[in-house]
């Protein structure tokens, strides 16, 4: 155990969550700076957007329900409301039998994708391990560590069962049991451009043919420039693969030919 985790238990709560917010401040400036550096300041948003019911036609009628806890949406690391809707039609639309996600964080997008698809559909959801998660993200050179639980949002709901939690460790994750075998991948981890590029590449091994992929934050806020990450990556994907943005979100969609 390091010295930190042995004298965190006695330092009042207020005052461990202003340096928790201090140091993922400073975080932030190091690592905006990083990726400008490298990546330049702006990136252009230039897919095409298309409404949900142009890109679904079939499905112009559907319709979709909200818990009215997810109204109100005040974290930064969760979907907004719009992004939410369009994700809950795309699979309400789709009614894919499996589903793979990236980046679970406390389940809110996974628990909106169960309550949207059939009782028999099968979700599998991948985040950090929680025991070795602030060692990956140091050994990654982040200088924040992680404290929220995986999958809150629908742990003990009666889509529960549909979910299966997956654990990225500190070696590789093997995703080689799941290629060809996903109707939805959703794309949501880490959103620095060369885990965005890893995951994007898996994804495509993971969906089916007829299936859909989703990105997250291919729009974004200056509050979060790691994301130009997504934007970077899917307009190099989009120079070869029908891939749209989702109007008025910040979602980009690729309908893979069946
Ligand atoms: C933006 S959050 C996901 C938000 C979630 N989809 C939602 O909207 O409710 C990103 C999550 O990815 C996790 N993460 C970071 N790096 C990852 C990686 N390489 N593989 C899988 N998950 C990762 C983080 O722990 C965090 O929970």
């Amino acid at each position: 155990m390091s010295w930190k985790s042995r004298v965190r238990p006695f330092i009042p709560k207020p005052i461990m969550q202003r340096y928790i917010a201090w140091r993922v401040a400073s975080n932030q400036k190091t690592v905006r700076q990083r990726l400008f550096d490298q990546y330049g300041r702006y990136a252009e948003y230039t897919l095409t957007q298309r409404s949900l019911p142009e890109l679904f036609p079939e499905g112009r009628q559907a319709s979709i329900e909200v818990p009215v806890a997810s109204i109100v949406r005040d974290d930064t690391m969760e979907m907004p409301l719009a992004e939410l809707l369009s994700l809950a039609g795309v699979t309400q639309i789709s009614q894919p039998k499996t589903i793979f996600e990236f980046g679970t964080y406390m389940g809110a997008t996974t628990r909106m994708m169960a309550q949207h698809s059939s009782p028999e559909t099968k979700i599998y959801t991948l985040d950090l391990d929680i025991k070795t998660r602030n060692e990956y993200l140091r050994r990654n050179g982040y200088q924040f560590e992680l404290s929220f639980t995986p999958g809150q949002h629908f742990h003990n709901t009666p889509e529960a069962s549909k979910i299966s939690q997956l654990w990225l460790g500190l070696e590789p994750f093997d995703f080689s049991p799941y290629y060809g075998q996903m109707d939805l991948v959703l794309v949501d981890a880490d959103h620095s451009y060369p885990f965005v590029k890893a995951d994007t590449e898996v994804a495509l091994k993971l969906v089916r043919p007829g299936g859909v992929v989703v990105w997250d934050d291919y729009t974004w806020v200056d509050a979060h420039p790691e994301c130009v990450g997504v934007t970077r990556c899917v307009n190099e994907l989009a120079d070869r693969l029908p891939i749209y943005r989702i109007q008025q979100t910040r979602l980009a969609i690729y309908r893979v030919p069946a």
